[in-house]
């Protein structure tokens, strides 16, 4: 027990497979950084508070530099005994500027409030730095939607040709679940973004320092209001999961309906090379692998949500080390988020779409809604003009017709008095588009403006 920084009131040695149990380094070093600049304002605090000198202060800057150096390096020898990075750090530390100046970092301090902190460190920078990446994934499905503007393909609900849109108004419903996306982790931000520095073990700090000073120092926008949830709130890590979740939602459906769109059957999109795989059997084929593990990643994400909710459930007020339990969960949705999004920018900005696939897909029947809107436009209630329609459905159908535009200007007449020689005008796909003009519909200016706002909310 020698080696452990708590050893002092034990006697008897710890079983070695609690120890493994009980450690956290093999992953909670990746946030060696935040650790190191926590315990960097940290005893700034306790200068304030004369706890420290300011010579002493200098060695222990010093010394922790040369430790991020180590880490950074991969240089950094762990020992036995270092039970997590908050331990490792700080036992280096002792080695380099000696124990007696390195013993004093951590007065007033908890590993309590230290790791809720290193882990809003950590969580904020991700977070952050997915923005980013988010903005250009956005960006490349805009860029697409506006330069294939032109291209027509049949809209779906229950998975049947339903009516026609443009392909840019399917990429831009994406971006727009996207950009929710990425104005819902702005918000949470905000919220990870509070300091639980200062609150020690649980009561609060005894020497009365500046948790204000602190929470500026490390960059956040308030201080957590209360010791007690400052060590114990792990709703950040909660907020994280569902959001990670929910993206991972929103791409598990875009890599869907690209499957689907990729198949001989469909045949309107082709992935690149680079995000396809062959199979060791079947020489001809061309795998989605990609979109399928976007698809697929996304069960492990919602898995690290629900697993975590569970742990957190019971614990009692303050830390208990249940929460260390937050960490892996976390670390994996992160990083599978992080590729998921990298993977699903390199998927849409180099796949191919086939125009004269999407096109020819349109079939005349989709424009039955549009008929009956012809008649609506002559002042006859739609209840009765979708009726109308389907008659003209049936109809095309009883003569064997490939098309409800094939019936003759007669039959029409024998349907609907109404009718007039322009209702021929009505069978044209484009001309059903461009009349979905108003706000969010699928006509070009619509598109063209549904584009434009997401690119502000972006910026
Ligand atoms: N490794 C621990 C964790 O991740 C650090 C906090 C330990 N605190 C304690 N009182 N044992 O949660």
């Amino acid at each position: 027990s020698e080696a452990r920084l708590w050893g002092g009131r034990f006697t008897g040695a710890s079983d070695p497979l609690m120890d493994l149990y009980n450690a956290s380094l093999p992953y909670d070093k990746i946030m060696f950084d935040a650790d190191l600049t926590g315990t960097k304002v940290y005893t700034q605090g306790l200068n304030k508070l004369q706890l420290i000198t300011d010579d002493e202060l200098a060695k222990i800057h010093e010394g922790l530099e040369e430790i991020r150096k180590e880490w950074q390096n991969g240089t950094f020898v762990e020992k036995p005994g270092d039970e997590d990075i908050h331990t490792a750090n700080e036992r280096r530390l002792g080695e380099i500027i000696g124990k007696h100046i390195a013993g004093k970092v951590h007065t007033g301090r908890s590993r309590n409030d230290q790791v809720a902190t290193d882990m809003r460190i950590f969580v904020r920078e991700t977070l952050t730095k997915l923005l980013d990446f988010l903005a250009t994934f956005i960006g490349s499905i805009i860029k697409r939607a506006e330069s294939e503007i032109d291209v027509l393909m049949p809209g779906y609900t229950h998975l049947q040709r339903a009516q026609p849109i443009r392909w840019a108004h399917w990429l831009s419903s994406y971006a727009t679940y996207f950009t929710e996306d990425y104005k819902r982790l702005q918000q949470i931000l905000e919220r990870v973004n509070q300091s639980p520095l200062g609150a020690g073990a649980l009561a609060g700090h005894p020497y009365g320092i500046d948790r204000e000073f602190l929470a500026a120092g490390l960059g956040f926008n308030d201080v957590i209001g209360n010791s007690l949830t400052a060590v114990s709130d792990r709703d950040f890590v909660v907020e994280t999961l569902f959001w990670s979740s929910l993206f991972m939602n929103h791409i598990s459906r875009f890599s869907e309906d690209l499957i689907i769109y990729s198949t001989a059957e469909f045949g309107f999109i082709q992935l690149a090379d680079a995000y396809s795989t062959g199979s060791s059997l079947m020489p001809q084929k061309k795998n989605p692998d990609s979109l399928e593990l976007l698809r697929g990643k996304s069960g492990r994400v919602f898995g690290s949500l629900a697993g975590f909710l569970m742990s957190l459930k019971s614990i009692p007020s303050t830390y208990n080390k249940d929460m260390q339990e937050d960490k892996e969960p976390l670390f994996d949705a992160m990083t599978t988020v992080e590729h998921s999004i990298l993977i699903a920018t390199g998927v849409i900005s180099t796949l191919s779409i086939k125009k004269e696939k999407m096109e020819g897909a349109l079939t005349m029947d989709m424009l039955a809604t549009d008929l009956a809107d012809y008649l609506v436009r002559r002042g006859v209630p739609f209840r009765e003009t979708h009726h109308i329609s389907g008659e003209c459905v049936r109809k095309a159908e009883e003569e064997k017709l490939t098309g409800i535009d094939q019936l003759s200007f007669e039959q029409f007449q024998s349907i609907d008095s109404r009718f007039e020689k322009d209702v021929m005008d009505v069978f044209d796909f484009e001309v059903s588009v461009e009349r979905r003009t108003a706000t969010g519909g699928t006509a070009k200016s619509a598109v063209l403006k549904q584009l434009k706002k997401l690119t502000d909310q972006l910026n």
